[in-house]
Formats: C-alpha cells, sequence, structure tokens
C-alpha cells in the first residue's frame, strides 16, 4: 500500500558515476557468460541501494529565531525514508496503515455539495501582494550551522504515532471522544526543523476541499511540483499531533472559532476550514460571506468557523472587505466597530502584519479632523496595546482562548536566499536548507518584538503562535504565479512574468498555513475538557494520551 513509489526520489550524481566503471570491468571479463550475468545482478543490487541511500527525504531545517544573539543550530538531515524506520516494526506499520484506511474512510466522496451556499468570493484585489515591504535593519540575526546526520533522531514519528492513538479511539466511538492530546504547555513548537514527509500529508488533497478560493488553489491553477504540500514541522523537544478533524470539532461543538484579520489569516481560515470540513458528511455544512464576515458551519456540531475581515485589527480605511486597495492608508484608535462582532467568541485568531509594511510611517486619523505620521513599529505598538485592552475589557478567559499569529514572512528577493538566478519566489520548489548564513528575507523582526512584548505584558493569556521564523524557511509555498490578479487568474502571458506577477506572500493550499493551525489544534485540544476528570486512557510507544469519559 505505501509503494516506495509515493516518495520523492533524488538520485545523487555518484549513481552514474558508480555505473561506469562497472560496466568497463563488465566488459573486460565478457568473454564469461556467467561472470557477465553476476555482474549484471551486482550492478543491479548497487543501484537499488544507491537509490534507496541517496534518497534525500528529510530535510530538517531546525529553527530558531535569534533573540537577544541566541544561536541557533540548525540542522541539514539528510535521512532515508520516514517508512524504513517503520518496517523494522511492522506492528507499528499495520498501525499505520489500519489509520490510512480509516482516513480514506472518513473522507467524503468529492462532491460539490451546498455550492450555492458557497459564494464564491470576489476576492479583494490583493494590493497588498503587490508591494514589496521595504527592508527594515532591525532584525535579530540568526547563525545557523549546518551538520548533516545520517538519521533522524527517533521522535521523529512521534506525532504520526500520537494520531493512531487517537484513531484508535475513534473505531470504538459510540459516542464523542473527549480527546486531550498530550502536547506540554511548556515545549517550544516553533523551534524545531522541516522534514519531507510524503505518507503524512497533505493533511486534505487540494480538490477534495470544495471551500478553497481560487486565490490558492497552486496546483488547479497551473503549478507542477507538489512537494510543498508534504513537509511535516518536527518541534525539537515535542511532536506536534497530526490534525485529527473530529477531535477538533469535539471542541468546537455549540462554539465559534474566529479568525480577525488580513489577508493572511483568511489564507489561514481556509486551511482551517478545509481540515475540519473532512469530518463533516454531505450537506451538513455550509460557507457564507457577509460583508467582513466570512462563516462556515457544521451544522451537527452547532459549530461555526469564521473569518473577520479587519486588516489593521482598528478601524482604518481598508476596512471594507471587497474594496480595500486604498492608496493612502489611514488607521484609527477605535477599535469597538470591529470588536463588537468578536464579543463571545470562543476561539479567537489575531493577527496584523502586511498592510504596515507599505510605507515606513503610518497616518493616523485622531478625532475626525486630525491626522499624525507615526513611525511604523510605534504605531504598530500603539494598536496592539488598543487591542490588548479591548482584549482585557471583552474577553472572559474562562470561556474563550486567545491566540496571536506572529508575521507572516515574504520571499520577495532571491538573492536573500542566494538563489541569483530566481525570479522573487516564482522559481521556488524546495524550502531553503542552505543553512550556512542567516536568513534574511526581510522581515519587520521590530513588529514581532512589539508582539511579544505586548502580549507578555497582557494580564489575560494570549498564546502567541510564532510562525514568523519557520515560514521563513518556506520560500517553496507561496501561490506565486498561480494564483488570482484582480479577482481573475493570471493569464498565460502574467504567468510568464512572475517579476512583475508573482505574488511571495499567500500560501498555496493544501500548504504552510495547514501546519499553523495544527499549533492551534496542538494548543486547543491540549487543554483539559472543564468539569471532567482526566485519567490516562492508555499509553504506548511512549505516548500518553489521555482522554476523558462522559
Ligand atoms: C449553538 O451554538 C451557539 C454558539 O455558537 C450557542 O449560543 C447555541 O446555544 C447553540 N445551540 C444549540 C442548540 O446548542
Ligand atoms: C449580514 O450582516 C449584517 C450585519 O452584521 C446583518 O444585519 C445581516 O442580517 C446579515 N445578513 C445575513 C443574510 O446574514
Amino acid at each position: 500500500m505505501r509503494s516506495p513509489g509515493r516518495r520523492t526520489v533524488v538520485l545523487s550524481s555518484r549513481t552514474p558515476a558508480m555505473k561506469r566503471p562497472l560496466l568497463s570491468s563488465a566488459r573486460k571479463h565478457g568473454r564469461n557468460p556467467v561472470s557477465v550475468f553476476l555482474f549484471f545482478v551486482l550492478i543491479l543490487v548497487v543501484l537499488m541501494y544507491s537509490e534507496d541511500f541517496n534518497s534525500i527525504a528529510d530535510y530538517s531545517l531546525r529553527n530558531s529565531r535569534a533573540k537577544s544573539q541566541e544561536l541557533a543550530h540548525q540542522e541539514l538531515a539528510i535521512a532515508k525514508p520516514r517508512h524504513e524506520g517503520l518496517i523494522l516494526d511492522s506492528t507499528k506499520v499495520a498501525e499505520e496503515e489500519a489509520e490510512e484506511e480509516e482516513r480514506k474512510e472518513a473522507r467524503p466522496v468529492l462532491q460539490r455539495e451546498g455550492s450555492d451556499a458557497i459564494a464564491r468570493e470576489q476576492p479583494p484585489t490583493d494590493e497588498e501582494g503587490r508591494q514589496e515591504p521595504e527592508r527594515e535593519g532591525a532584525r535579530a540575526s540568526v547563525t545557523v550551522n549546518v551538520t548533516q546526520v545520517a538519521r533522524l533522531p527517533s521522535a521523529r514519528n512521534q506525532g504520526h504515532e500520537q494520531q493512531s492513538v487517537i484513531s484508535d479511539q475513534h473505531k470504538s466511538e459510540a459516542k464523542p471522544q473527549r480527546v486531550v492530546l498530550n502536547v506540554p504547555e511548556t515545549c517550544d513548537l516553533f523551534e524545531g526543523r522541516w522534514v519531507y514527509d510524503d505518507v503524512s500529508y497533505p493533511l486534505y488533497k487540494e480538490h477534495e476541499c470544495q471551500f478553497l478560493t481560487e486565490q490558492v488553489t497552486c496546483m488547479r491553477n497551473g503549478r507542477r511540483d507538489d512537494n510543498y504540500q508534504k513537509w511535516r514541522w518536527q518541534p525539537r523537544d515535542c511532536s506536534l499531533p497530526r490534525f485529527d478533524a473530529r477531535v477538533l470539532l469535539e471542541r468546537l461543538r455549540g462554539k465559534r472559532l474566529m479568525f480577525v484579520g488580513d489577508s493572511l489569516n483568511r489564507n489561514q481560515w481556509e486551511s482551517m476550514v478545509c481540515l475540519v470540513q473532512s469530518g463533516i458528511p454531505w450537506g451538513k455544512k455550509t460557507l457564507t460571506k457577509n460583508g467582513s464576515l466570512n462563516v462556515f458551519r457544521a451544522e451537527d456540531y452547532n459549530a461555526t468557523v469564521e473569518f473577520y475581515w479587519a486588516p489593521f485589527l482598528v478601524e482604518s480605511n481598508a476596512d471594507d472587505p471587497r474594496i480595500h486597495s486604498v492608496p493612502n492608508r489611514v488607521i484609527t484608535n477605535s477599535i469597538a466597530k470591529h470588536g463588537k462582532h468578536w464579543k463571545g467568541v470562543d476561539y479567537l485568531i489575531f493577527n496584523t502584519y502586511i498592510w504596515w509594511m507599505n510605507t515606513p510611517k503610518m497616518t493616523v486619523l485622531r478625532g475626525s479632523t486630525k491626522y499624525s505620521r507615526i513611525e511604523r513599529a510605534a504605531a504598530y505598538r500603539r494598536v496592539l496595546r488598543i487591542w490588548a485592552r479591548w482584549v482585557h475589557r471583552n474577553v472572559n478567559p474562562k470561556k474563550t482562548m486567545v491566540f496571536f499569529m506572529s508575521l507572516s514572512p515574504n520571499h520577495m528577493r532571491s538573492e536573500d536566499w542566494d538563489n541569483p538566478e530566481g525570479i522573487k519566489c516564482a522559481l521556488e520548489t524546495m524550502p531553503v536548507t542552505d543553512m550556512s548564513r542567516p536568513l534574511e528575507v526581510g522581515t519587520d523582526w521590530r513588529l514581532f518584538a512589539v508582539e511579544e512584548s505586548v502580549i507578555q505584558s497582557m494580564r489575560l493569556p494570549v498564546s502567541f503562535i510564532k510562525i514568523t521564523a519557520l515560514s521563513e524557511f518556506r520560500k517553496d509555498a507561496h501561490t506565486s504565479v498561480h494564483t488570482l490578479r484582480q479577482g481573475k487568474l493570471l493569464t498565460a502571458e502574467q504567468q510568464a512574468d512572475p517579476a512583475t506577477f508573482a505574488d511571495c506572500i499567500h500560501w498555496c493550499l493544501p500548504g504552510l498555513p495547514d501546519t499553523w493551525n495544527e499549533f492551534l489544534y496542538a494548543r486547543i485540544a491540549s487543554r483539559p475538557w472543564p468539569n471532567q476528570h482526566t485519567h490516562t486512557h492508555r499509553s504506548h510507544t511512549n505516548l500518553s494520551v489521555s482522554h476523558l469519559v462522559h
């Protein structure tokens, strides 16, 4: 079932070189037909083995953002394909296969149900997608080393095993299970590496999620390589559990989850809709768009996954969800008009970044006529303080979990990752693997520092989801020329001109934002259920997944 053909095999340049001497020595002994035969068998064996050994299956891109000169060591691991480790342990293979079967069964047949409920969005003219943010000096530097390791540590499969345990629970499930994932709050999920894993990923197929907008369906829009869909994030100190729609839906039962922010948060919302919709049968899910609010509803769960457009969080002249390409961006100090739509929501996920990157200074409207020009980082801090005040006044921490997504990085200059032949992000099919020098892709890390300090200063717990550094490696994951511009797919001529038209801000789906949602999933589903006693359900293969029984 898991045939070797499913993995990408990269033959190293060694293979042809090894082949030639063997062939020539075979010719020397050509008189003896038996020895010729044996040599060909030998060649075959050598080729088979070299294919295996040279499969560059895992790039471990350990990531770390260096704050206050902390050195981060980054590894490039070239390891054998993931399934090899498992073949040694047949029970694990069986477990994985059973799980794979179950995943297939759970998958809804491809359909276009409720398509009248799906208002195909007239996507906003992605003005933000075309503007290059200027470079900022104040970025923390990252020092990296390259080490080559033959094998990854055994921790690499933990996330998957943990998932198997949870899936087991579903098999015998008569009534909903209250699963609690075992992801310690103390584990830094954002320190780790990217691992190529075409067995567990992608988490859904592009054509299986009818809710995806054309902005992000890169394969349908003509992209040829799909390796960007197959990278798993492996935290250094623990595992990121594989997303399970039913586990999250159980958490969302009778509840609302809402993304609030700019088009990157919309990108992530689309990912979340696709991730959960696989757990919901035909005709029991709808998506409606009404002004600034998009609502995906899972009927049987009475649950919603929503997106609210507020690119600066505070009120601004970019708040129109369709016509927001304004030449001069003006923000205000008020948040109440947006905030009233966020009240009472059970899971709130905020972001704001890309709209700040247009100009070094922001225009802030005070009162009704007074404008002032404020330097970007200072204006950002003021806005986040206004946001924090809103959270303090309006969020009940017993009911609501609050998240803040850190900056989503852009990849505008291929020189940033030493590809002078590149054109922005357009020709990239692999994450950054050259860890021999610091990665600088123009992220304004000052704003990251503002996010961190404002969140740390809050009385109310806000979970800061630090996607910035780990996403900086993913130059391969942007929509590039396989997307829309002003509501229309790029023409062939436009696609042929990535220097002008490539979108190196937004991300293809399935893709990187699915990983961001796995962070949310890990945090949400690791919380104990209220008013219930936890007990450890079972623990094997070094995992303990506790769950609660009614
Ligand atoms: C459905 O969920 C909403 C919150 O999203 C809640 O207010 C309402 O009571 C729920 N209805 C039922 C029937 O559970
Ligand atoms: C759309 O949103 C507005 C304002 O939030 C609300 O008054 C209206 O009822 C909504 N329309 C639909 C069809 O849900």
